[in-house]
C-alpha cells in the first residue's frame, strides 16, 4: 500500500489523554442508559437505533469512536410535538441537523431567551454553558441531529457531573446574552485561514454556504471553514467533483466527517496495513483515528459534499502544509478499486 508521503512536519497523533483506571469520561457515558457505538462509522444517522435518554427526555446513542477522548459525537431524537430537557454544560457542542425541523432557544439566565428555527442541514454551536433547550416543530415526524463535543475533555479534566451541568458562570466573551440578532444575523466571509473562513453562529443550510477552490487538497476540491459562537472546536465543508477523489492526508484526533452528498466510501489505513473501505451517503459519518491514512472516494453522480465536526486537535497550520499523498505517489490498486466502484454507478473516473 502507498507508503510514500510528502511528509513536511512532525504529526503528533497520540494528543489525548492517557487513560487510566479512572476512565471518566466512559463511565459517565455508561451510565447514561443509552447505546454506545463504538469503532470509526456509523452508516446511518438518520436510522441508528437509539435508546431512551433520561438525562435528555429524548432518544440518543453516543458515538464515542476511534478512542479520541478530545471531542466524541451523540445522536438524538426530539418526539414528534416534543421538546427535550434544557441543559447547560461546560463543554463545548457543534450540531448537526440530520432530518426533521424545529427550533432551539438559547439563553443565560436574567437574558431574554434567543430562539431559531431550524430543518435538515442547519448547522449551530451552543455556547459555552449557555442552557439550551430544543423543540420538534412537527407534530408527526421526529426531528434527528447528531452533535460533537468536548465532552470528554471535560469529564477527563473535571470528573463532576454536578460541576458540568450545574454551574452558573456566563461566558459573555463567546455569548453576548444582550445582542438580540447573536443566531440571525448574517454570517461573514473572511480570507485568513485556509483560504476560506465563515463567522456566523447559524448556518441555515450547510449545502449553500460558498466554498472556495482548494486545489492543493485534489483538482476541483472547494473548501470553506466555520466558525461558531466563539468555540474552540470548528466545522468546514468540503466538496470535490464526480468522478474524483481527495488525495490521502492524516492529522490529529478529533474530525468527525458528516456526508451530505453523493455517495461513496473512505479507505482507511495505518502506515504498513492494507485499507479498510467504509461506504457512505447522506446520513453517514466517518472519525478518522489519530495519525490514520485516510482517502475519501465520490462514486455517485453529483459533486460529494460533507461537512466535518472537528476539535482543534484535527486541525493542521497551513504555513506548515498539509501531511498527505500525492496522486502520483499513491498505490495504483488504490486507482484500479475506484474505477471499478464508479463503473458499477456508470460514473467514469476523471482522475
Ligand atoms: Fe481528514
Amino acid at each position: 500500500m502507498a507508503t510514500k508521503s510528502a511528509k513536511e512536519f512532525e504529526v503528533h497523533p497520540y494528543v489525548q489523554f492517557m487513560t487510566d483506571k479512572y476512565r471518566p469520561y466512559r463511565k459517565w457515558i455508561e451510565s447514561e442508559g443509552i447505546p454506545i457505538v463504538s469503532g470509526s462509522y456509523v452508516a446511518d444517522v438518520r436510522t441508528l437505533e437509539l435508546g431512551d435518554w433520561q438525562r435528555k427526555g429524548g432518544k440518543g446513542a453516543y458515538l464515542s469512536f476511534s478512542d479520541q477522548l478530545v471531542a466524541d459525537g451523540y445522536v438524538c431524537e426530539i418526539p414528534p410535538g416534543g421538546s427535550l430537557k434544557p441543559g447547560r454544560q461546560l463543554y463545548e457542542e457543534i450540531v448537526l441537523i440530520a432530518g426533521g425541523r424545529g427550533a432551539t432557544t438559547i439563553w443565560y439566565d436574567g437574558f431574554p431567551k434567543r430562539t431559531f428555527e431550524w430543518e435538515r442541514g442547519s448547522l449551530f454551536a451552543i455556547p459555552l454553558n449557555a442552557w439550551h433547550q430544543h423543540f420538534n416543530a412537527s407534530g408527526s415526524e421526529p426531528a434527528r441531529y447528531v452533535a460533537l463535543t468536548s465532552a470528554p475533555v471535560a469529564f477527563e479534566l473535571y470528573r463532576d457531573p454536578e460541576f458540568i451541568f450545574n454551574t452558573s458562570y456566563m461566558f459573555k466573551d463567546r455569548f453576548n446574552p444582550e445582542e438580540d440578532d447573536f443566531f440571525t444575523k448574517e454570517g461573514k466571509y473572511y480570507t485568513e485561514y485556509y483560504g476560506g473562513i465563515l463567522h456566523s453562529n447559524f448556518v441555515a443550510d450547510i449545502r449553500k454556504i460558498n466554498l472556495v477552490p482548494r486545489e492543493a487538497r485534489g483538482k476541483g476540491t472547494r473548501n470553506m471553514y466555520i466558525h461558531m459562537a466563539g468555540s474552540a472546536m470548528l466545522a468546514h465543508v468540503s466538496q470535490f467533483p464526480v468522478g474524483r477523489y481527495k488525495k490521502a492526508h492524516r492529522h490529529g484526533p478529533g474530525a468527525h466527517v458528516c456526508l451530505l452528498d453523493s455517495t461513496g466510501y473512505t479507505l482507511m489505513w495505518n502506515e504498513g496495513e492494507p485499507p479498510k473501505k467504509y461506504d457512505w451517503h447522506e446520513g453517514s459519518v466517518i472519525s478518522p483515528p489519530a495519525g490514520t491514512w485516510h482517502q475519501h472516494y465520490n462514486t455517485g453522480k453529483v459533486p460529494c459534499k460533507f461537512v466535518a465536526l472537528h476539535a482543534n486537535t484535527a486541525v493542521q497550520r497551513e504555513e506548515r502544509g498539509v501531511e498527505q499523498i500525492e496522486f502520483e505517489d499513491e498505490d495504483s490498486a488504490m486507482r484500479t478499486m475506484y474505477e471499478e466502484e464508479c463503473a458499477k454507478n456508470g460514473v467514469k473516473a476523471d482522475m
